[in-house]
């Protein structure tokens, strides 16, 4: 190819991803740093090599249908990619990738935040301190559930579903899982596996969801399997909004069959759900799973690795279609 190909970068991703962006691809910055509509993201795809989007662009079927000839590569700053229409991709000869690992750290750290948040009323209490409101102290005041001792059921041992247990180990915890394969030992680190995800939910204290979003999993957390968990359990979500059936999970947060639920990810992304946001019982953060400074240099330079791996004729490390 003559020249440097041209890389469309979606989102605004840190100096040094960015530099190096620059010094090896003909870039096009989003510079409002905003969501592309439908259209917008169709237009911008034109007369690029590649495109270097986040998960907040949405590749369906009829996106990548419109594409062009020209684009070669879906270059992935995220793990999940449930917003790219994988089938579709790979029948538009269009290459997809993704960056696992780099985040598998970062986004077991916020589940941590989220169980213990949940778990001890962290944003009721932080909230309250701020408002000038803490006017009142007594041994039955804010009392929470202590993790330690208790059972962590981890749905989908995948990378950050096995850093997410070691963390909940340091806790004292005892880790269950559900996966679709069980682990060989050295990874299984004697937790308990279940074959079926009826019988992980039936020990888990607390759930946390650590599966892709797919067909099979959307909705997986919903009125029949949350009355499995043990009563009071506490439910933890960093992977997708959609693997929950948010009025069925408010439902039972109301009700108390749940003592609370962390999330860091919701059906509607960015605004998340009033009705969850009404609630005292939960703790909740706007999708900051994989966002420390490590992380975001990392999954953008993993993401650059997998387009010169393309441009430069190999086979990029991440390819998922
Ligand atoms: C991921 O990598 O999938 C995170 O959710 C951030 O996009």
């Amino acid at each position: 190819m003559a020249g440097k190909p041209v890389l469309l970068i979606t989102r605004r991703l840190t100096d040094v991803v960015q530099a190096r962006a620059a010094r090896d691809y003909q870039v096009i910055l989003n510079e409002e740093d905003r969501v592309f509509s439908h259209d917008e993201l169709i237009a911008r795809c034109q007369d690029v090599d590649a495109v270097l989007p986040c998960h907040s662009e949405h590749f369906s079927a009829d996106v990548i249908a419109a594409l062009g000839d020209r684009l070669r590569i879906i270059a992935n700053h995220s793990v999940g990619v449930d917003h790219v229409d994988l089938n579709a991709a790979k029948k538009a000869g269009i290459v997809v990738t993704n960056t696992p690992d780099v985040l598998s750290d970062a986004t077991a750290e916020i589940a941590m935040l989220c169980m213990l948040g949940a778990a001890r009323y962290g944003a009721k209490g932080d909230a309250m301190v701020r408002a000038g409101k803490w006017d009142f102290w007594s041994p039955a005041f804010m009392v929470g559930r202590q993790v330690t001792g208790k059972r962590f059921g981890v749905l989908g041992m995948g990378r950050v579903g096995q850093v997410a247990a070691d963390r909940a180990r340091g806790f004292g915890m005892t880790v269950h899982y559900h996966n679709r394969t069980r682990l060989p030992d050295h990874l299984e680190k004697g937790a308990v596996f279940h074959d079926t995800v009826e019988g992980l939910l039936a020990v888990s204290d607390v759930l946390s969801l650590h599966c892709p979003a797919t067909a099979a999993t959307t909705g997986i957390i919903n009125e029949k399997t949350i009355a499995l968990l043990p009563d009071r359990a506490i439910l933890v979500n960093t992977a997708r909004g959609n693997l929950v059936d948010e009025p069925a999970l408010i439902a039972a947060l109301r009700q108390g069959k749940l003592f609370a639920a962390g999330l860091d990810v919701f059906c509607t992304e960015p605004g998340g759900n009033p009705d969850l946001a009404a609630l005292e019982n939960v703790f909740l953060l706007p999708h900051i799973g994989s966002a420390t400074e490590e992380t975001r240099d990392a999954m953008g330079f993993r993401a650059l690795d997998n387009l010169d791996a393309l441009f430069s004729g190999g086979e990029p490390q991440d390819r998922v279609a």
